[in-house]
């Protein structure tokens, strides 16, 4: 096909060249109504471009022209039979792979460590979820992969589950063994959906764990935002194989992506797709090449570690995505969360993530070698400046999975009550909590509060973690399920 074509793009810079007086949507009419401060900052060109759909633009929930084409150039790239644009992100493609697969009351598996927009989209879908925990690297204090030896024995406990969803590769890189659960969920006449929200680029480099759809995966969302040159929003949803249920992956898709979808995110997407089919090898390999002199020089500096491929074969992590650097400074006494805001409030340097141990650097294709320099030489000034530290004294653990007292979806339409933090145990839980980044809940609506979850949003909220889904931010109150229905 022809990849080096940007459909969308080229529409939209036809449409801005033709500029017809517009009497649509957006009010904007191109740069004319743009905030003065606004458009001398982002430039003309970007108002341009923000239309609605014409003939020429053509239309993403109805697709005849430039978006189908571009579609299908996606497709082709990442081996799909299908590919969606998404301007919602991954959180709504992760929505809709559930939605479009497994009814009301049926069952789905679901990995403990998913993103908050799974656990959403069992409360859209009514689905009834059976958690699968990943393994736990104790060392780092972090989830590992899923096992699939753990997935064959919960499809003998629960044979009528219809599907099941994974992320890998994960926050930290942690990629599962995605051949083999495909075999496994296959095998049951079960749908395997992976989200891959960190995985586009996978695709790109025989040195990168193999891509989900390569390995038998029957739905994937990839954020294009993350790990590739899309704007902040913009993803994929691609299929493979006859699994998939297209016309209900469609329908879900127009509940809960937006009835204006953005051409600029959607021209991002294009483009970003064309840069990949067209450099995708060499930009992987730069990134590639940059995080491992990273890494390499890290484990160099004392009191400090960044994790490397020695994790994969534990706790069911198949591969790790080496272009992740999680970095532990827990042997200076510092925990993550300080050394992020040391490493931005003195060096100037921002890293996507933190938590109790360790911190999350993503090298992407278009990072610099003097970006690895200021981050490498950061840290070793802070190793020596910090070299009298006391190690931390053990990993966090992370809570287990919560016991559910009701699915998600009755928990979200219970009847509820404000109680104080230091009664929560025991209580079901009607809040979504997670630690932001990564997003991934320690208890969800219908899950039951114990001392080890409280203590564990606790500490993180003491050790300077940001938390999502609290309906008191102080911590002194929250809300739960009233038993008194
Ligand atoms: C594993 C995972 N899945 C899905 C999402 C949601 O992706 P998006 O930001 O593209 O909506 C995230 C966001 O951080 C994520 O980490």
């Amino acid at each position: 096909m022809e990849q080096n074509r940007a459909p969308i793009f080229e529409a939209v810079m036809k449409y801005a060249d033709l500029r017809p007086a517009y009497f649509c949507v957006p009010g904007h009419r191109y740069e004319n109504g743009a905030d003065t401060q606004f458009r001398s900052f982002a430039g003309d060109n970007i108002f341009k471009i923000d239309l609605t759909e014409t003939l020429i633009t053509d239309d993403l929930h109805c697709p005849v022209g430039a978006i189908k084409e571009a579609q299908e150039l996606a497709a082709d790239l990442w081996g799909a039979d299908h590919t969606f644009f998404l301007v919602n992100g991954s959180t709504c493609g992760n929505e809709a792979m559930i939605l479009s697969a497994v009814k009301p009351g049926e069952k789905i598996m679901i990995a403990g460590n998913c993103h908050k927009s799974v656990y959403n989209a069992l409360i859209l879908s009514g689905t009834d979820p059976v958690y699968i925990m990943p393994g736990a690297v104790h060392d780092w204090g972090i989830s590992g992969g899923v096992s699939p030896v753990e997935v064959e024995r919960l499809f003998q406990q629960y044979p009528d589950c219809k599907a099941m969803l994974v992320t890998s590769p994960d926050y930290y890189g942690i990629v599962s063994d995605i051949r083999s659960l495909a075999e496994i969920c296959h095998r049951h006449g079960a749908l395997l959906l992976v989200d891959e929200a960190h995985g586009p680029h996978c695709y790109f480099s025989e040195k990168l764990p193999e891509g989900a759809l390569r390995c038998g995966a029957d739905m994937c969302v990839q954020s294009l935002h993350k790990t590739a040159g899309a704007l902040t929003q913009s993803s994929l949803l691609h299929v493979k194989g006859s699994l998939a249920d297209i016309e209900m992956l469609r329908s879900s898709l127009q509940i809960v992506q937006s009835s204006s979808p953005s051409y600029i995110l959607m021209s991002s997407l294009d483009t970003a797709r064309r840069d990949l089919a067209l450099h995708g090898a060499e930009m992987t390999e730069h990134a590639l090449e940059l995080a491992c002199s990273a890494r390499n020089m890290i484990n160099s500096i004392p009191g400090l570690q960044c994790a490397d491929r020695e994790l994969e074969g534990n706790a069911a992590i198949f591969r790790i995505d080496e272009t992740r650097l999680i970095i532990s400074a827990s042997g200076l006494g510092l925990t993550g969360f300080g050394l992020k805001a040391v490493l931005l409030e003195r060096y100037n340097v921002e890293v996507e993530m933190a938590d109790s141990r360790s911190i999350v650097a993503i090298v992407t294709y278009a990072n610099t070698r003097d970006d690895i320099e200021k981050l490498v030489s950061a840290l070793r000034n802070i190793a020596e400046e910090y070299s009298d530290g006391r190690p931390l004294a053990e990993s966090t653990v992370l809570p287990g999975q919560a016991v559910c007292a009701m699915t998600p979806r009755e928990a979200f339409f219970a009847k509820k009550k404000i109680i104080l933090w230091s009664e929560a145990k025991g209580c079901v839980s009607a809040e979504m909590i997670a630690p932001y980044p990564p997003g991934i809940p320690v208890i969800r609506p219908g899950e039951i509060f114990t001392d080890e979850i409280l203590d564990h949003l606790k500490h993180v909220r003491a050790s300077g973690g940001y938390i999502h889904g609290l309906s008191d931010d102080t911590m002194e109150t929250v809300t739960v399920i009233d038993p008194q229905q």
